[in-house]
């Protein structure tokens, strides 16, 4: 992508659903036997792809466009899954909960994604070892059994996201019940809850640190909407922040963006917010830098780290960053400097000594999120950036070159390599 930089955006983006709800989502399907499930605002996004081809292989069928995807599954599943697909997305590890409580076997190879960091899964695995599934590891995949698995109390050592919606979706098809204490809070862990409790399960205590779920075997056909994308809309935020213009997002649950409004307003440049908007208003303006640590929800997202840090790099002062989550989720950091950013690394800690002006060069993008970073640093700079390896950025951000645009950005595909691996 070739951006030219320095022009102020202006105007409103409508805020897609959240690809890191529709994917659990869509995975709860496989619980169904013989049902359909339906699900309103889907993102058009290729990890959402990737997730309906991997329940194509296991033999659901699928329906989407508009934002509306059927999943209709029938009563006898695979459950071996192709490397190739899982390999391509972390994502695809949420397949194992439902797969293993459905068909009381599975094959995982261990699944790939963004390159940030050790992204093991051994708290799925624990999980479903104490729901009584035997777990081995052969020749790279992960192989799970069981003759039904039992409700149980489950511990996270960490509340991760993805082992939070692995036991979920075991417990909510296996009879009794069970608890998941230190479980996340993001809210897309509400929207799974909610696709299960529709779908007839009981569920309490999402949004909390212990979840309670009263699993059947009797799960039916249901209808669920994906959450707004809460990681987009904070991502255009900062575009605004960072070229000194005018931006609205629309169509969000402003509650979960509460960690950037309070950032943005530590940083002395408040957002607006409505009912289900959100805005920020920079021209002429400058911001102050700040401290901030990332968390588990409602912590400050990591997934919002370099789109910050992005910002970071032009206030007034000194910013100092704590990554928390993963570890090494600083690979966008030697890109930054290229641009001009004052940057020190110190561990899990960075050091942002903001500048006057960052200025176009040609960049990389490691993953997903520095993906974006980059393209906010280009719309910022002064000069040409190009940006590379955008097959991460097209994971995650539906028709972002058509908003970016719509806002009055100055950028150009020289090549799609959409469809590139
Ligand atoms: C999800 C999000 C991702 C986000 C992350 C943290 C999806 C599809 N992806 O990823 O965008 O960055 O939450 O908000 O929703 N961990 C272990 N063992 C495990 C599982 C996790 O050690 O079995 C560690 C991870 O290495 C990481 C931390 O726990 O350091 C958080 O990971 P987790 O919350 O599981 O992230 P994901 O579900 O993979």
């Amino acid at each position: 992508m070739i951006i030219r930089g320095g022009r102020p955006l202006k105007g409103s983006v409508v805020t897609q659903g959240a690809k890191n709800a529709a994917l659990p989502v869509m995975a709860s399907a496989l619980l169904l036997r013989g049902g359909r499930l339906t699900l309103e605002r889907v993102p058009d996004l290729r990890d959402i792809h990737t997730m309906a081809d991997l329940l194509r292989h296991l033999g659901a069928e699928i329906a989407f466009g508009g934002g509306r995807m059927t999943i209709d599954v029938p009563d006898e599943l695979k459950w071996e899954t192709p490397a190739n697909l899982v390999r391509g997305m972390r994502a695809s590890s949420l397949v194992l909960g439902p797969l293993v409580a459905r068909c009381g076997r599975a094959v995982l190879p261990l699944p790939g994604g963004c390159a940030i960091g050790s992204r093991p899964i051994d708290f799925h695995l624990k999980g479903l070892a104490r729901m009584g599934a035997e777990i081995d590891l052969e020749q790279g995949s992960v192989h799970a059994r069981t003759n039904g698995l039992s409700a149980a109390r489950l511990y996270l050592d960490f509340p991760s996201v993805g082992a939070t919606e692995n036991m979920l979706m075991a417990a909510a098809l296996t009879p009794g019940e069970s608890v998941i204490e230190n479980a996340a809070r993001e809210p897309e862990i509400s929207n799974l809850a909610r696709a299960l409790r529709s779908m007839g399960a009981s569920v309490e205590g999402d949004g909390a640190g212990t979840i309670r779920v009263a699993g059947t075997r009797d799960l039916r056909s249901a209808a669920v909407e994906i959450i707004p994308d809460r990681i987009e809309a904070s991502t255009y935020l900062l575009a605004g922040v960072m070229t000194r213009g005018e931006v609205t997002v629309t169509d969000i649950e402003p509650e979960y963006l509460q960690a950037l409004v309070f950032k943005l307003e530590e940083a002395g440049i408040p957002p607006g917010v409505s009912d289900d908007s959100v805005s920020v208003s920079c021209a002429g303006r400058s911001w102050n830098g700040i401290t901030l640590k990332t968390l588990p929800y409602p912590g400050f997202p990591t997934d919002l780290q370099p789109q910050i840090m992005a910002a970071l790099c032009m206030a007034e002062g000194t910013s100092v960053i704590h990554e928390s989550v993963f570890d090494s989720r600083y690979v966008h950091v030697a890109e930054f400097k290229r641009m001009g950013g004052k940057i020190d690394i110190q561990g899990n800690t960075v050091v942002v000594t903001g500048v006057r002006k960052l200025t176009g060069a040609e960049v990389h993008a490691s993953d997903l999120r520095a993906g974006a970073a980059l393209i906010l640093m280009g719309l910022a700079a002064e000069g040409d950036t190009v940006v590379r390896g955008l097959k991460h950025v097209w994971r995650g951000y539906e028709r972002l070159m058509e908003k970016m645009t719509s806002l009055g950005a100055d950028i150009e595909l020289m090549r799609d390599d959409r469809s590139e691996d």
